[in-house]
């Protein structure tokens, strides 16, 4: 099959009503203003939380949501080791220190069990301090939020979900985001993710003090006086985190094409599923009666190891076909930066590296496209008998 276009894991998708309204918002205000409001408002019904705030990304989230919980210095946060270097970089950024947990080696998220033992081996000073539970949606696939919840209450923790690569999964019938099961949630708006901003993130909770502290580190810990509109006066060291009018505009439209890309996404994995089974993968697995995917990643993981040779071959294989496949993440704990502070082992995040890819998927793929990419994958595969 001949094909002249190139394939990467994800891909925005941009219509003629996204424009427009980003066009008509340009006449009006351009940082805060109405569409702000209105997206925040729609979001937070949409998902099933009580409050939003919108800010320039899922890191600046991540960052001002860890700071509204006001932790105390030095202390601990859990997450998965197998994210992206945001999720523990916001944790530096408000002093906690952090303790990484492998991976699960059928769904590629965080292993409760090993979560729960580090919590149980805490001293009874340390259990009586607040401590703070990341949970990683990785590739669109929530984590058990019921199990983390009841963590949570057990070791006295906070739960942040960065669940920035999951807007329009579900846990138990519930959107994750609702924050049934967390303090806070924590959405990407970046342009490979569900919808898009350009950049973006989103907030949401159900605490009122954590929301209103949010708008104020939003903006520079700047309070403005309500009476008089020429009265500023700032209560703590905050940022510039704010995202403009326009893009809200365009998260707006964005939003009401959320579940038709969600089910697209979903059509695209059976898809995938079906015609990649003669292969020796592994996909991610979970029980479609308590979770849906996002499907943010369409992940294969070979079952038998891939040498650093064979991955490069495989992957310059496919390249030269135009189809570049995704290799997220590396380890945080393999990061230059991170090496020297996190001695522990990770086995299943380094095996889950070493022989997982992820495949292009995003709404605008067409069948044909989709059987390029398989015919492709499928040979190259068979060719470096994977
Ligand atoms: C798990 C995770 N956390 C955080 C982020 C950061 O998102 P943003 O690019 O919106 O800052 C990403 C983005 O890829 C991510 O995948």
């Amino acid at each position: 099959m001949k094909n002249n276009q190139n394939f990467y894991y994800g891909k925005h998708y941009i219509d003629s009503k996204d424009i427009n309204n980003v066009t008509k918002s340009l006449k009006s205000f351009l940082s805060q203003g109405p569409q702000l409001i209105n997206f925040e408002k729609k979001v937070a019904k949409y998902f099933g939380s009580k409050y939003c705030v919108a800010v320039s990304s899922a890191t600046a989230a991540l960052h001002i949501s860890i700071t509204a919980m006001n932790l105390k210095k030095n202390s601990k946060s859990y997450t998965s080791n197998m994210t992206f270097v945001a999720t523990t970089n916001a944790c530096l950024y408000n002093n906690l220190k952090i303790d990484l947990i492998d991976i699960n080696l059928d769904n590629f998220n965080i292993n409760l069990d090993q979560l729960e033992a580090k919590l149980k081996k805490l001293s009874p000073k340390e259990k009586k301090k607040k401590k703070l539970i990341i949970p990683v949606h990785f590739g669109g696939l929530s984590v058990d939020m019921k199990r983390i919840h009841d963590l949570k209450k057990k070791y006295n923790c906070y739960v942040l979900e960065d669940a920035s690569q999951s807007m329009g999964a579900t846990f138990h019938k519930k959107y994750v985001g609702s924050c049934k099961f967390s303090d806070i949630a924590v959405f990407s708006l970046h342009p490979v993710k569900s919808i898009t901003t350009g950049e973006g993130g989103l907030i949401l909770t159900n605490n009122k003090k954590f929301y209103e502290k949010l708008l104020l580190l939003r903006s520079h810990g700047l309070e403005k006086s309500k009476k008089n509109h020429w009265q500023n006066n700032m209560l703590f060291l905050g940022y510039n985190y704010k995202i403009t009018d326009f893009q809200c505009a365009l998260g707006i439209s964005q939003l009401s094409k959320l579940k038709g890309f969600i089910s697209k996404r979903n059509k695209i994995a059976v898809f995938y599923k079906e015609k990649l089974k003669s292969l020796n993968i592994n996909f991610q697995n979970f029980d479609k009666s308590r979770y849906t995917n996002a499907y943010h990643y369409f992940i294969i993981s070979f079952v038998k190891e891939v040498s650093n040779k064979k991955n490069k071959l495989f992957l310059n294989l496919l390249k030269k076909k135009g189809i570049y496949l995704g290799k997220q993440y590396l380890p945080i704990h393999m990061h230059n930066f991170y090496k020297k502070k996190i001695s522990n082992k990770f086995v299943n995040s380094e095996k889950y590296f070493k022989q997982s890819y992820q495949l292009p998927i995003y709404p605008s793929l067409s069948k044909r496209n989709l059987e390029y990419i398989c015919d492709n994958i499928i040979s190259a595969s068979k060719k470096l008998n994977m």
